[in-house]
């Protein structure tokens, strides 16, 4: 989750840009840097590591990088290592275009291999250094049009903003899914990847649309389309406080990283799916997937109900054994584990000592350790033989949302990675599901958009109910375990999550006209199981409210409320149909007054054993 600022105006604009890189800083990094139009010339900074290091580097170039017209970036590696030339900001051969950028470019390599035969030089190993190239072989005197023809040439999903040394007083900006903000201040101008990194300087803000251009002047912006149509936009006035800006307007940091999920899932798959054909781990060893005869998963909390999730991907896909196992039960039952084994520990913070242990355990008995983790350095970064990296940013709120969904990409990534190695699915198939992981960000997108008033009424009606059950079976089984975790802990409401089969045998005493029913109804190869589930709880008096996938009359017809996800392949609807259920705990617990955030008793991570 990198971070985008940049200022065109008269004042010096280094310490602003800092300034702002400093408030983007909750998203995570691993290095940055600036560049500022000098004297007809453009100069940049980068460093590896925190922003500190940046000052530092500034510091230690005496000073000579002054500009009134600057960019500056936060980057979470994605294409290539954590190196100073992989930071951005990146440049042309002339130097003269300097870009920076958040998100991937797809066609990076064959538009790199364009433009070396053209006689480009690139000097880092980024996607992103494509975009300067790009920009400065299209360019005829005119910044805005060198960017038009630049973003028709590019595919993926990306904001950047280019600056010139021939054009000093203008930065464009282009969009492509990935979040870009304009401030219009008083002969001064910002343009940034979200509002917070300005807000101290101008409250004056302009949206950029998906698939929209703008040009940034100390005096105002130009809005265009890819063809070239001006656009028109309003400016809005934002009117939040510190701290609604620093959960970027948005009520509570759960919101804000409920929202944040399809950029998390989006970073997370990146640079991993480029190639149509199969996935990329360059971070795993081929050996440790190819050659392991059952894998374990072992995690806590919600990260238990991703690897479940997981299980079923990696079984179906690659046909490859897999046991889960909450870490604290596995590491005191004497597991029978060793060489061959392959344990994965998922576990978003990297320090859950439950988790750590049991890592530690498989791996002192002779079992090849990978951990899926959010935090880079993290404790299990060093107790495992490889790690996968989820790339949600840093996560405030306690109840995880955006890390969850960024876990499950992770280990779809690894199930495909599996399947390709192992030669377990036909290429037509494994095709097909690389396209539709890539096309999970646009479908969270627009699940936000189509389901968030539904559920926020379906809320308002349950909001005083004093037990939830949650029902699924198969692969909804861990969407309904985490979706009663997340009402259990930020509402305290009494929930249950039950394997729909096992209703039967016992749990149906509970079912009377007080207590409503989620179920869990998405596509899946026992849904009709599901449905004479939902009908036995509705003739025992009790509401239901199902998650399925659009289109399933069955569903709908037999439900009291039906919250629709968009149609993929079916194991893939887990990472969407538990957003409904995120935001149906969460919408209860605001009803209820409660401090969503910060629920009692719990903490972020648990370190203690
Ligand atoms: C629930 C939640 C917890 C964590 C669990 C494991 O919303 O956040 O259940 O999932 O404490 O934490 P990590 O993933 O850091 O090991």
């Amino acid at each position: 989750m990198c971070g985008i600022i940049g200022y065109v105006g008269s004042r010096e604009c280094r310490d602003l840009l800092l300034e702002g890189l400093q408030r983007l800083e909750y998203r995570g990094y691993d290095s940055a840097g600036l560049s500022l139009v000098t004297n007809g010339a453009v100069g940049s900074v980068h460093a590896v590591g925190n922003l500190q290091n940046l000052r530092d580097a500034l510091a230690r170039s005496n000073g000579h990088l002054k500009g009134s017209t600057g960019i500056g970036h936060t980057r979470w590696a994605t294409h290539g290592r954590v190196t100073e030339a992989n930071a951005h900001p990146h440049w042309d051969t002339s130097e003269r275009f300097h870009i920076v950028l958040n998100g991937i470019v797809e066609n990076w390599t064959e538009l790199r291999d364009r433009l070396k035969a053209q006689g480009a030089e690139f000097t880092s190993e980024t996607d992103a250094e494509v975009v300067a190239h790009l920009i400065a072989s299209h360019f005829d005197g005119d910044l805005v049009e060198a960017v038009r023809l630049a973003y028709n040439d590019l595919r993926g999903h990306y904001a950047f903003v280019a600056m010139s040394a021939d054009e000093p007083d203008v930065l464009v900006g282009a969009r492509k899914e990935c979040p870009l903000v304009v401030g219009l201040g008083d002969g001064e101008s910002f343009i940034a990847s979200a509002i917070p990194a300005f807000m101290s300087e101008t409250r004056n803000v302009q949206l950029v649309h998906d698939g929209e251009i703008v040009a940034v002047t100390p005096t105002g912006s130009r809005f265009i389309s890819p063809d070239g149509t001006a656009i028109e936009r309003e400016v809005d006035r934002v009117d939040w406080n510190d701290e609604q800006a620093e959960k970027g307007g948005y009520e509570t940091f759960m919101l804000k990283e409920i929202h944040e999920q399809a950029d998390a899932v989006a970073e997370t798959i990146a640079d991993r799916t480029a190639r149509p054909d199969g996935v990329d781990l360059p971070e795993l060893d081929d050996e440790l997937l190819r050659d392991c005869r059952r894998i374990v998963i072992v995690a806590c909390g919600t990260s238990y109900h991703a690897g479940l999730i997981g299980r079923y991907a990696i079984e179906e896909w690659a046909r490859v054994p897999v046991e889960m196992d909450i870490a604290s039960e596995y590491r005191y039952r004497n597991p029978i584990v060793g060489p061959g084994d392959l344990v994965i520990g998922i576990t978003q913070s990297g320090e859950t000592a439950d988790t750590l242990a049991a890592m530690r355990l498989a791996r002192e008995r002779g079992a090849k350790v990978i951990a899926v983790t959010n935090i880079m350095g993290s404790q299990a970064t060093r107790d495992a033989d490889g790690v996968v990296y989820t790339r949600a940013g840093l996560e405030i709120s306690v109840a995880a949302t955006k890390t969850f969904v960024a876990q499950v990409a992770a280990i779809y990534l690894l199930g495909l990675k599996l399947a390709e190695l192992r030669h377990a699915l036909e290429p037509a198939e494994l095709e097909s599901l690389v396209n539709e992981l890539k096309s999970i960000p646009h479908r969270i997108e627009m699940l936000l958009e189509s389901c968030s008033d539904q559920v926020r009424e379906i809320a308002r009606q349950h909001h005083h109910r004093e037990f939830f059950l949650y029902l699924g079976r198969h692969i909804g089984l861990p969407v309904c375990l985490e979706g009663a975790l997340k009402l259990k802990e930020i509402s305290y409401i009494p929930t249950e999550a039950y394997a729909a089969g096992e209703m039967k045998h016992g749990p149906i005493a509970l079912l009377d006209s007080s207590r409503p029913v989620v179920c869990v109804a998405t596509d899946m190869p026992v849904l009709d199981k599901v449905l004479s589930n939902i009908s036995e709880v509705k003739a025992r008096g009790s509401e239901v409210i199902a998650v399925a996938t659009e289109g399933s009359g069955h569903v709908a017809a037999t439900a009291d409320q039906t919250i629709f996800i968009p149609r993929t392949d079916w194991i893939l609807q887990p990472i969407l149909a538990v957003i409904p259920l995120q935001l149906l705990a969460y919408n209860i617990a605001v009803y209820r007054g409660l401090n969503v955030d910060q629920p009692r008793n719990l903490a972020k991570t648990v370190t203690v054993e």
